[in-house]
């Protein structure tokens, strides 16, 4: 099937490359633009509270919940126009983490702010990835520096403010800056979006409790390393600010527009030969056990049982996985096909390779599922894209999902781990069987993503935090 699936979709590409260009620029525009973002909740995880004392699922209404009348008044991040911010990326590459901060840094150029770009780690060998993000960034303004040396140094003393992004550039201190480290701190916003124990070194978070503030993409991420930093290292977090992440302009316009939706839709079904009217339940991850892709398999192929057995009515169902990488031939992989092979469900599973381009399959599917296990995802961005398409998603009760998913509401939630197979199962079987509750939590989960997960409400809520940190490197550096 593979190599069928691999021929069928260049193919079918190509000639709806003819067919749509201007669709296909505008998803390729998307998949490149990274320009998405904005959040939802800000609080304080320390004492500090600014507004929503209630909880993460009330947003800071101090702009109009219209976005497009609020985005032309003033936006929240002018006071940063002249201001000179560095930012230090512990690499460039297509994932989470760089994108982010490169989303930041162009909603900071967007009011003339000076940025200046420091990766930590680049690849020895030209690296075409590199190149063309680095390209991007001088179009739109940002300075791109080498990590190291004199110039390095000059700028990290001369910026208002400096972000570090993920735990990993906390090596690059040291290593830059030496006697110079104690008068960079007190300005430095640290970015934080993983949850992983190995990021609890102290190599690389020593200088954790000194700088100005952490910003992390969810509360229970915020509340682990709180804990993580105290019980393992024996170090204090610093003022910690939670900042949910949201969807770009470009994300939101391609969900917003029926007709651009409904021809991605056909496009993308037909690649993936199924019919119009089959029910699609999709992961969009990169595949790795974490993502727990194989324990959806599992709960899928229970829920295709299930509806055999009972007789249901349910229309032929698929799953999904978006983010496979064959080409590197990992164990895991090659487990989840074997699975699909096994139990002779190759017609109702697809895999599609890694993509950025996100929009196209959120546009063709009909249910997303988030099976991140352990922890769960910092915050899960997927999650609040397929809110916006108008899709119901079926999530792991862990992590960021349990702050964007409510459940019962814009979806269900289910247990991580094993246990959470069977009652996956029963949620695919609920949606398979209720096309109205599908629309219906598709549809408050849009009406969610308005009103808090859209790019101003996290730039809104970036500025308290940058205005918060100014102050303190102000007072800290004099
Ligand atoms: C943090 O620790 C407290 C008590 O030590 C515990 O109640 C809480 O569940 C922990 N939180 C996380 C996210 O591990
Ligand atoms: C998917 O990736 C594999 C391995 O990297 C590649 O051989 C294959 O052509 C790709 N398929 C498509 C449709 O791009
Ligand atoms: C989600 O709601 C369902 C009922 O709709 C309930 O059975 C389940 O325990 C809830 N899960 C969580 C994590 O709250």
């Amino acid at each position: 099937m593979n190599k069928f699936m691999a021929k069928h979709l260049t193919t079918s590409s190509i000639s709806v490359q003819k067919r749509w260009p201007l669709l296909i620029l505008l998803c390729i525009a998307l998949s490149t633009a990274i320009a998405f973002f904005i959040g939802a909740s800000f609080n304080s995880c320390n004492s500090r509270d600014y507004s929503d004392n209630n909880n993460f699922n009330t947003p800071i209404h101090s702009f109009n919940s219209e976005g497009t009348a609020a985005t032309k008044e003033e936006n929240p991040l002018s006071f940063m126009k002249s201001k000179l911010v560095l930012m230090v990326s512990h690499e460039l590459s297509l994932s989470g983490g760089p994108l982010l901060l490169m989303e930041l840094a162009f909603l900071l150029r967007a009011v003339s702010t000076r940025v200046v770009w420091i990766t930590n780690q680049k690849p020895i060998e030209p690296d075409e990835v590199v190149y063309s993000l680095e390209q991007k960034m001088m179009d739109k303004g940002v300075e791109v520096m080498p990590a190291k040396g004199q110039e390095a140094v000059d700028i990290a003393l001369k910026a208002d403010l400096v972000i570090l992004n993920t735990a990993v550039a906390g090596k690059w201190l040291d290593a830059v800056l030496q006697d110079n480290v104690a008068r960079v701190l007190p300005k430095v916003l640290w970015w934080i979006h993983e949850m992983r124990g190995h990021y609890f070194k102290l190599e690389y978070v020593k200088h954790l409790p000194f700088v100005a503030g952490a910003m992390i993409d969810s509360h229970t991420t915020a509340e682990y390393w709180k804990n993580r930093t105290r019980e393992r290292l024996g170090i204090k977090m610093p003022d910690t600010y939670v900042v949910h992440l949201g969807n770009s302009k470009d994300l939101m316009e391609v969900a917003e527009d029926r007709v651009a939706r409904r021809v991605l839709r056909d496009h993308i079904r037909e690649s993936l030969g199924v019919r119009k009217d089959d029910l699609l339940f999709a992961i969009i991850n990169s595949v790795s056990r974490g993502k727990g892709q194989d324990l959806f398999l599992k709960a899928f192929y229970e829920a295709v049982q299930l509806s055999q057995e009972k007789k249901l009515k349910v229309p032929p169902m698929h799953a999904v996985i978006v983010g496979s990488d064959m080409g590197a031939q990992t164990k895991f992989e090659t487990e989840l096909r074997k699975f699909v092979s096994d139990k002779k469900i190759q017609e109702s599973v697809r895999f599609v390779n890694k993509t950025l381009n996100v929009a196209p399959y959120l546009a063709s599917i009909d249910v997303l599922v988030q099976n991140s296990q352990a922890r769960g995802e910092c915050f899960g961005r997927i999650t609040i894209e397929a809110m916006a398409f108008q899709l119901p998603v079926l999530g792991t009760a862990a992590g960021g999902t349990m702050e964007i998913v409510v459940n019962g509401t814009t979806g269900w939630l289910h247990p991580a781990g094993k246990e959470g197979v069977t009652p996956l199962a029963g949620n695919i079987i609920r949606l398979a069987t209720d096309m109205e509750t599908r629309r219906t939590m598709g549809m408050k989960g849009y009406n969610r993503v308005k009103e808090i997960f859209l790019e101003h409400h996290m730039s809104h809520r970036i500025s308290l935090v940058l205005k918060e940190v100014l102050q303190k490197a102000k007072k800290g550096t004099h």
